[in-house]
């Protein structure tokens, strides 16, 4: 339990010893808590010597692009340089299954896109950004690879989380994680002593490789996308309409790559299933799955039919973690 006025000024502190106070930082912004503390932690320290991005990686939920965009504006005082990769996203992932792979060149895709972005700051600035700030929390860093001692006794990575083992060994950046040593509750603790707004704050957590982790198989595969966002939307905005948005840690849809028969209309259909997943946790190393109402299931279950071409069948994922986790893959 450490005092959040200590930690800003360490992190403070540390930052300006590491970057100097010549050099230039990159900070990309996911729409996301973690990312929105880090950044303004950095600004702190930094300046106009921090540079934010928000890509659009194709990956993004429901009007998220416009959404996050209108936040910062309105809301953040840093300036974001939006830019649009998802065709380069996109087609880098066609074909690929393996979940491994798929955040593997998700993490490369982005060190490309940052280095990209270096090299026109340095047209600007006359020189190169060296500095890459992540908003990597520590159940990431246990999780990708337990510290020694930990007591955790897998050696093994549960998942390369982008943000930390995603990333390719010859990145031309050095990264700086303040938040590296928090759970994700200290982080919000942070992130209201910084006067990061509240609607920041009490997002759900979002995963780095988006949308990419919660199609199964090839994400290009289809509608599956498109279709995703839809349920996803209804499914929230359900929770939200409910109330119960803020007791709930994380919630989501999931696209199943299999068809199942239906009957709509008089018709007999073969369509994709859903899966709904919504979860309670501390700071998303263990969870318990969210006892919603069978009404409120029902509910979102017609609603989703109804209004999603292509879905014929909806499932609820009663399962915690462990055994599973809380994405997908
Ligand atoms: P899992 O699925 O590992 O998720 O039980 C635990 C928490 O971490 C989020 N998550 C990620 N966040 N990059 C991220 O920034 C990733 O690659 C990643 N994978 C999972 C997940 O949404 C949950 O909150």
């Amino acid at each position: 339990d450490w005092n959040m006025e200590d930690v800003m000024e360490e992190q403070i502190r540390e930052v300006r010893r590491v970057v100097g106070t010549e050099q230039h930082a990159i900070c990309a912004l996911s729409g996301g808590v973690d990312s929105a503390v880090a950044a303004t932690l950095i600004h702190k320290a930094l300046g106009d010597r921090l540079h934010c991005v928000f890509v659009d990686n194709g990956l993004l939920r429901y009007q998220e692009r416009e959404r996050v965009m209108a936040t910062f504006e309105r809301d953040m005082h840093l300036p974001v340089t939006c830019i649009d990769a998802s065709e380069q996203f996109l087609s880098k992932l066609k074909g690929v299954t393996d979940p491994e792979k798929k955040r593997k060149i998700i993490g490369g895709e982005f060190i490309a896109v940052f280095e990209t972005f270096a090299l026109t700051m340095e047209k600007t600035l006359g020189k190169r950004p060296r500095f890459l700030v992540q908003g990597t929390l520590y159940p990431d860093v246990i999780e990708s690879c337990p510290p020694p001692g930990s007591g955790k006794k897998h050696s093994h990575t549960i998942k390369s989380h982008h943000n930390v083992g995603g990333l390719p060994k010859d990145m031309k950046f050095k990264l700086i994680e303040p938040l590296k040593w928090l759970f994700k509750d200290e982080v919000r603790a942070l992130g209201a002593l910084l006067q990061v707004p509240r609607s920041f704050l009490k997002r759900h957590p979002f995963p780095g490789p988006g949308l990419a982790v919660r199609v199964l198989g090839d994400v290009t595969a289809g509608d599956a996308l498109q279709i995703l966002r839809e349920v996803d939307e209804i499914f929230i905005n359900c929770i939200k309409e409910a109330g119960l948005y803020d007791e709930i840690w994380q919630a989501f849809a999931v696209f199943l790559p299999i068809k199942s028969v239906g009957v709509q209309g008089d018709q007999r259909t073969h369509s994709h299933v859903v899966a709904l997943r919504a979860i309670t946790s501390h700071d998303g190393m263990t969870a318990d799955w969210y006892q919603f109402t069978p009404q409120f299931l029902a509910s979102v279950s017609a609603k989703v039919c109804n209004g999603v071409r292509g879905v014929n069948r909806v499932v609820y994922d009663i399962t915690s973690k462990p055994p599973a986790t809380v994405e997908w893959e």
